[in-house]
């Protein structure tokens, strides 16, 4: 087994122990007093969304954000939830069925993988992106599957700058379910997020939230891009 395969592996073990108690222990997710909520809702809003929209909600988990979504989407409108873990697909399936939406796709598959259908009007990640290696790919191919005015918003956590390495390595180990956290500091992907993000979409924004312990980066569909192949 390759490296890569070995680190997705763990990380589909951890979310598999942690589905059941996700949405509690989110709660206090990265750490007690940090202010999830509203900032998931500042991630919906800078999604700009209108009814009828289709949103995709990648390495959605166990679909937190999926309430705050169908509340401006409407029954015309349609999310497609992507993770890979099967365990935290199990319990986004157990809200949408508790919740009776029928406008709810989820999809089991790698972020990195995932074949975006053409004309979306957003797209969102939250807390997870940072855990794919291939984020900027995904912002790529995200990015070309935009609708005229799509939208890519991106919530997630980083190290703030100038933190003493043994600091964001103790920080990061209380919050981080990875393999490696030596191996997440040093790879810096919110660094690749932001670039990517920059390269790939109009009206960029990047707001650091909670001592920039976090960030929100969000962009618009290039003018210049070309329409998405019909059938994709
Ligand atoms: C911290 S949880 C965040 C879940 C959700 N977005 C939220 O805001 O609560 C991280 C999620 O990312 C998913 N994930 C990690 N790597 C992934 C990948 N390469 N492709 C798809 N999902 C992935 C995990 O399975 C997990 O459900």
């Amino acid at each position: 087994m390759s490296q890569t395969d070995s680190t997705r592996e763990h990380l589909i073990e951890t979310y598999r122990k942690k589905a059941k108690h996700y949405d509690i222990t989110s709660q206090f997710y990265p750490a007690p007093g940090y202010p999830q909520r509203a900032h998931r809702l500042r991630a919906v809003q800078a999604l700009g969304l209108r009814p009828g929209d289709t949103v995709v909600d990648i390495a959605c988990g166990t679909g937190l954000n999926f309430s705050l979504i169908e509340q401006v989407i409407g029954p015309d409108g349609r999310i497609v939830g992507v993770d890979l873990t099967d365990a935290m697909l199990a319990q986004a399936q157990h809200r949408v069925e508790t919740n009776g939406w029928s406008n709810i796709s989820l999809v089991q598959a790698d972020a990195a993988e995932f074949d975006f259908p053409a004309e979306v009007d957003a797209i969102l990640s939250t807390y997870a992106l940072s855990q794919v290696p291939e984020c900027a790919e995904v912002i790529a191919h995200g990015a070309a599957a935009l609708s005229g005015r799509g939208r890519w918003v991106v919530l997630d956590l980083k190290v703030p700058e100038k933190t003493p390495g043994w600091v964001a390595q103790l920080g990061t180990a209380t919050v981080r379910p990875f393999a490696s956290i030596d191996e997440w500091i040093a790879r810096r992907p919110w660094a690749a997020i932001r670039a990517a993000m920059q390269e790939e979409l109009a009206d960029f924004s990047w707001t650091e939230l909670f001592f920039g312990t976090a960030f929100l980066a969000a962009g618009s569909r290039r003018h210049d891009q070309q329409d998405p192949q019909p059938g994709r």
